[in-house]
């Protein structure tokens, strides 16, 4: 699902990231853990295509077999729209919007039409359990509940991969608990396939594979000490 090798990122003359190979299977959960400042950040980004490497020349970067290093910015949009949802730590939602309406825009940036997309969206958020909060705003719903909005949003494409960046790094461990077995519960049933960054222990556990970063490289569980 993801091939990445050699994967070097500069800001400047800091090196972030020192030469990454990543190999992540189909239907996958894989943690990545690792202080603050590691990289891990940098790295989700790249490998979901919203930054690019610094060595696009040398560098690969295949997902969902696309090698993604030769798109255009229009094409790799168009790729990231129907290959790859996001979560992020803040949920990113448009304040201004319904729940109904911020799980409906990536389907309208694929021009869905409204009624597919809004028939989609419902599904979504009645399957995560918010049926009876489609027509609320953010500000109308609690912390889990606007994370899992964030999440039927990430899944109304039927993206191939989603990424996630401290998805419960904001939620009470409650919610966090929930949304990290909605994870699990999305695989079973849609096959994702998963990479998260996140500080929790019993998340990162619970993935098929942790990865560890230190100082902007992957290193292996036996060199690193508990
Ligand atoms: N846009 C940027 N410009 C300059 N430096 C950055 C930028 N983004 C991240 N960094 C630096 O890169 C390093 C890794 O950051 P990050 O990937 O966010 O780490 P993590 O997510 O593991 O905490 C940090 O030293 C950070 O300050
Ligand atoms: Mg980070």
């Amino acid at each position: 699902m993801i091939k990445a090798s050699n994967i070097h990122k500069y800001y400047g003359e800091l090196e972030v990231l020192k030469g990454v190979d990543l190999h992540i299977k189909k239907g996958e959960i894989v943690s990545i853990v690792g202080a603050s400042g590691a990289g891990k950040t940098t790295l989700l980004q790249i490998l979901g295509t919203l930054d690019e490497l610094s060595n696009k020349e040398e560098g690969t970067l295949l997902v969902n077999g696309t090698e993604t290093t030769t798109l255009n910015d229009k094409n790799l949009a168009k790729f990231r729209n129907e290959h790859i949802g996001f979560i992020f730590q803040f949920h990113q939602l448009l304040p201004e919007f319904t729940a109904i309406e911020n799980v409906c825009l990536p389907a309208f940036i694929k021009k869905i039409s409204k009624s597919d997309a809004e028939k989609r969206a419902k599904e979504l958020l009645d399957f995560l359990g918010l049926s009876h909060r489609h027509h609320h705003k953010p500000s109308e719903l609690s912390g889990g509940e606007q994370q899992r909005v964030a999440v039927a949003r990430a899944l109304i494409n039927n993206p191939a991969i989603i990424f996630a960046d401290e998805p419960s790094g904001n939620l009470d461990s409650e919610s966090a608990d929930n949304l990290h077995k909605l994870f699990f519960e999305l695989r079973e049933n849609f096959g994702q396939t998963f990479v998260i960054v996140t500080h929790n222990k019993e998340l990162a556990e619970m993935a098929d594979r942790k990865l560890t970063m230190v100082d902007g490289k992957i290193v292996d569980k036996a060199t690193v000490s508990a």
